[in-house]
């Protein structure tokens, strides 16, 4: 197997998220250590994508997850530039910290966002916020690192009960690394 299109194109909004084989995302209770396991390195798809980060907007949960690792800092400290946080209930930033509070509309988030990455991609953590973007049709694609294992509980990448539509999808980009299977997708819209 092989990468099918290993360049990323800048200026884009794109999903990055690690996932069990069996489509979650997080496991019970938050849990994470299956996918910082230290045998699942950084990827040639993970690498670029740090690359072209230019800002991050998640989600208020997925802070507080993070910030329940000593360490915290966006992917392992590799990665320096703005991140946004939206909530409802913001908390006074920490000092000197490179996060930033905000709320309100998905598409308003979304272009402050944009703003700062100043043409660099815009990467969405979370499901709640990424599937926010898609339903505001902001979203332009997903990138996915495949973890072999089943947690077989936890949060989902995608859920809508009731959809009566798909999501539509084009893959863009297929690699393997380790034990790592990295898939890229453009949203294609409805
Ligand atoms: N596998 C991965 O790569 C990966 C990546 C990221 C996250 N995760 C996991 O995903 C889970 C969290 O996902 P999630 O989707 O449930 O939570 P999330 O997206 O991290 O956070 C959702 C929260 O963000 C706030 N929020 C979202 N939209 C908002 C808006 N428009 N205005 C104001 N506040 C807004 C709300 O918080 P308040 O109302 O409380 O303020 C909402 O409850 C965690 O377990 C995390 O560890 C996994």
């Amino acid at each position: 197997m092989g990468t099918d299109a290993a360049a990323t194109t800048a200026g884009k909004v794109v999903w990055h998220t690690t996932m069990s084989l069996d489509g979650f995302i997080a496991g019970p209770g938050d849990s994470m250590d299956w996918a910082l396991r230290a045998d699942l390195g950084p990827t040639e798809a993970g690498t670029a994508m740090i690359r072209d980060t230019g800002a991050i907007l998640a989600g208020r949960r997925w802070y507080d997850m993070s910030l329940t690792r000593p360490d915290w800092a966006p992917y392992g400290g590799s990665w320096q530039g703005p991140v946004f946080v939206l909530t409802h209930r913001p908390p006074a930033p920490p000092p000197g910290s490179q996060v930033a509070f905000v709320s309100g509309e998905i598409r308003d988030a979304v272009a402050t966002a944009r703003t700062a990455a100043a043409g660099r991609d815009v990467v969405v953590f979370g499901p709640t916020v990424a599937q926010a973007c898609l339903d505001a049709d902001v979203l332009d694609e997903i990138l996915v690192h495949v973890v072999p294992v089943l947690l077989g509980d936890g949060v989902r990448l995608f859920a809508r009960p009731g959809a009566d539509r798909p999501v539509q999808l084009q893959r863009t980009a297929l690699a393997e690394s380790g034990q790592l299977t990295d898939l890229r997708f453009e949203v294609t819209r409805r």
